[in-house]
């Protein structure tokens, strides 16, 4: 397995208030050639996780508990030297925003050519080939000449596409993702998601995506983990998951009972209250303030997790299977 996550906590200390606990005990896993999604709405834990694997949560006032094994290494264990060397080498974060990843005062193909120095040591001549072959590849229409434009001068899809590549340039086995197209128009979103998954199927490397919109795992992600309040409520191969949601808060996502033969349903807002609205999960459901199918049993008693069917479930009342 590329990536083995086990237990994961990450708890934020804030002063003059209880602990925020971001991420509560997550396990999953990322094989390598796949696109793995996390699916959550504002709060759920996203960020906290994925920047826990990728260790850029600062350390003063953060707390990191678990595992994190890229490749049977915990990286949670390694030295900052090591693990500097090895982000972006074995495993790269893709940053959409658009005032990240690129250096503005710096045209691409510096940009590019030293990363490619740096995590695949290669001599000037050479790198400068590879950084036209990786443009090419990621659809920059003039690759050569890609490589003397500063960022401002590229076009929203183009700078997404290079940042992309930047991400992409030191070969990293794993790629991951936090919204990555959260601030792009629909049409550039489906573009990138798509360049995205071909990326992942040309180079075999995985990427593990977060997202609050199920549209984006519809078509992107074989593996779907189901966030809520920092715990994984569900998890499922897309087509299950879409075809039959069992726990109540991945129904309310879909919003209706989707045809597995056709396109998933949108979601839809059919679920009341906020995330703010979460009971402890140590003694009840977190989810069961906002739940139409909540039983006594959810406030009192931290569900279970069930792992029969192919399928992660924690839930003390799941939609019925013959519902489906
Ligand atoms: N620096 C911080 N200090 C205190 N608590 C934090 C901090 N960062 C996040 N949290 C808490 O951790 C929880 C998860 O935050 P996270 O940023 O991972 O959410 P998310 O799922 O990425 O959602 P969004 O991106 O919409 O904010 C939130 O409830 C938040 O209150
Ligand atoms: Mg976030």
């Amino acid at each position: 397995m590329l990536l083995e996550v086990r237990d994961l906590r990450v708890v934020f200390r804030r002063r003059g208030r209880p602990d925020a606990v971001a991420v509560d005990g997550v396990s999953f896993d990322v094989p390598a050639g796949q696109v793995v999604g996390l699916v959550g709405e504002s709060g759920s834990g996203r960020s906290a996780l994925v920047m826990a694997v990728m260790r850029l949560l600062p350390r003063r006032g953060v707390r990191v508990e678990g595992q994190v094994l890229l490749d049977g290494v915990d990286l949670l264990t390694l030295g900052d030297a090591e693990m500097r060397e090895r982000r972006g080498r074995d495993l790269s974060m893709v940053l959409l925003r658009p005032r990240s990843g690129l250096n503005p005062m710096i045209p691409l193909g510096p940009q590019l050519t030293g990363a490619l120095r740096r995590h695949r040591g290669m001599a000037r001549a050479p790198a400068r080939e590879a950084a036209v072959e990786l443009l090419d590849r990621v659809g920059i229409a003039d690759p050569r000449g890609g490589l003397a434009a500063y960022p401002h001068q590229l076009s929203v899809s183009a700078r997404s596409r290079a940042l992309i590549a930047v991400a992409a340039a030191g070969g990293p086995r794993l790629l991951v993702a936090d919204e990555p197209t959260a601030a792009l128009d629909v049409t550039t979103q489906a573009q990138i998601l798509t360049l995205l998954r071909e990326l992942v199927r040309e180079t075999g490397a995985a990427l593990l995506m977060t997202t609050h919109d199920l549209g984006v795992v519809a078509g992107t992600c074989e593996t779907v983990n189901v966030l809520y309040g920092g715990r994984i409520v569900e998890r499922a191969q897309r087509h299950r998951l879409f075809g039959t949601p069992r726990h109540p808060y991945t129904h309310g996502l879909l919003g209706a009972i989707p045809r597995l033969d056709g396109p998933p349903a949108p979601a839809l807002a059919t679920i009341s209250g906020s995330g703010r609205d979460r009971l402890p999960w140590a003694r009840s459901c977190a989810f069961a303030p906002r739940c139409s199918r909540a039983l006594p049993v959810c406030s009192e008693v931290s569900p279970a997790v069930d792992t029969s069917g192919g399928r992660l479930l924690r839930c003390h009342n799941p939609v019925p299977a013959s519902a489906e």
